[in-house]
């Protein structure tokens, strides 16, 4: 079935964009939230904002609530495996969660040789690159192919406006950044955080290809999972039949990620420089339904969109 284009067409008028919520704390903007710190809370108000090749592009409907609830799904789902941040869900589109200090690098996890950007790993092994981020990879492999096993691949965490940079265990130890100790504990437990999305997933019929995490300190010093996890943002995920059917003929398995905006504006000829185009009305709608689809895929749940226009809604819900 899946939902009416009509009405996807119509929440294209009523996206979240921005908001500036008075009363929450202090607000830090992302590319894609907007957070309020406020001592030991921070609420996070999770916009419909799309961003490509580190850059805002524009809104896609309901974005903001698939990824909200997604996260809130997983959240729950792995609660026994590590402590997360989340305490409310107080809207669609936000989360109150506890204010954490982020150590500064994303745990990045990959269970396959693919991907498309200057720093993937299939990007570095097809230039003849055979170690990555501390790993030395065999010859031979073929794109999307699994990689032997799971990698703990981690970047730097860029500032605002960067791009992160690829690192490994080795040097983030000697950097001093994050001590040995601190490390070797957040890497136990994002691995065990990947090996459930990946055994979850595939009880959907899904790959949870590779995705990152965010860990935070609480006040205590203890390990909290943080941001988001395994949604279409901050994961690629394949369909299980797909991926065999393409893999072989060959051919790249499609992604339920938003891969989709990305290849539309790489086809417009923009990669993250220079004039931005606009997405259609068509583009964001497609989007739109695929990030519905992923949500019903991953969760089992039928997608309930709230209609309510949610710039009036955020706020309402929020008691301000
Ligand atoms: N529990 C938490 N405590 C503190 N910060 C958090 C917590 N959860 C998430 N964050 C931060 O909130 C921000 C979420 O916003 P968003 O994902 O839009 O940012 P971003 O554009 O990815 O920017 P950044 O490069 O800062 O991550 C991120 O900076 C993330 O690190
Ligand atoms: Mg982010």
């Amino acid at each position: 079935m899946g939902i009416d284009v009509k009405l996807l067409e119509e929440q294209c008028s009523r996206t979240l964009e921005r908001t500036d919520l008075q009363g929450l704390g202090q607000r830090i903007e992302g590319k894609v939230r907007d957070s309020y710190v406020d001592g030991p809370r921070r609420t996070i108000v999770v916009s419909d904002r799309v961003s490509c090749f580190d850059v805002v592009v524009g809104t896609i409907p309901f974005k903001g609530q698939v990824l909200n609830q997604v996260a809130a799904f997983w959240f729950d789902k792995t609660k026994d495996i590590a402590r997360n941040h989340l305490i409310d869900v107080p809207d669609p589109n936000v989360s109150v969660v506890e204010e954490c200090e982020i150590l500064p690098i994303e745990f990045v996890y990959r269970g396959y040789l693919t991907g498309v950007s200057n720093t993937s790993i299939w990007t570095a092994y097809e230039r003849g690159e055979r170690e990555y981020c501390g790993h030395t990879l065999p010859d031979g492999m073929t794109k999307h192919q699994p990689l032997p096993e799971a990698m703990l691949t981690p970047t730097t965490k860029a500032e605002h406006g960067a791009h992160d940079e690829l690192t490994s265990r080795a040097a983030i130890i000697e950097s001093g950044v994050v001590s040995e100790e601190l490390y070797d504990r957040a890497a136990a437990l994002t691995g065990k955080m990947f090996a459930e999305g990946q055994r979850f997933a595939a009880t959907r019929g899904l790959i949870l290809v590779d995705t990152k995490y965010e860990i935070g300190l609480d006040a205590d010093g203890e390990l909290v999972v943080a941001d988001e996890i395994h949604t279409p943002d901050s994961s690629r995920y394949w369909y299980r039949d797909v991926y065999e059917q393409a893999m072989s003929k060959a051919q790249d398995p499609p992604a339920l990620d938003k891969e989709y905006v990305r290849s539309w504006l790489a086809d417009q000829g923009y990669r993250g420089d220079g004039e931005q185009p606009e997405l259609t009305l068509a583009v964001r709608c497609e989007a739109a339904r695929r990030y519905i689809e992923a949500y019903e895929r991953v969760t089992g749940l039928s997608f309930e969109p709230d209609l309510d226009p949610p710039a009036e809604r955020v706020p309402r819900n929020l008691g301000l």
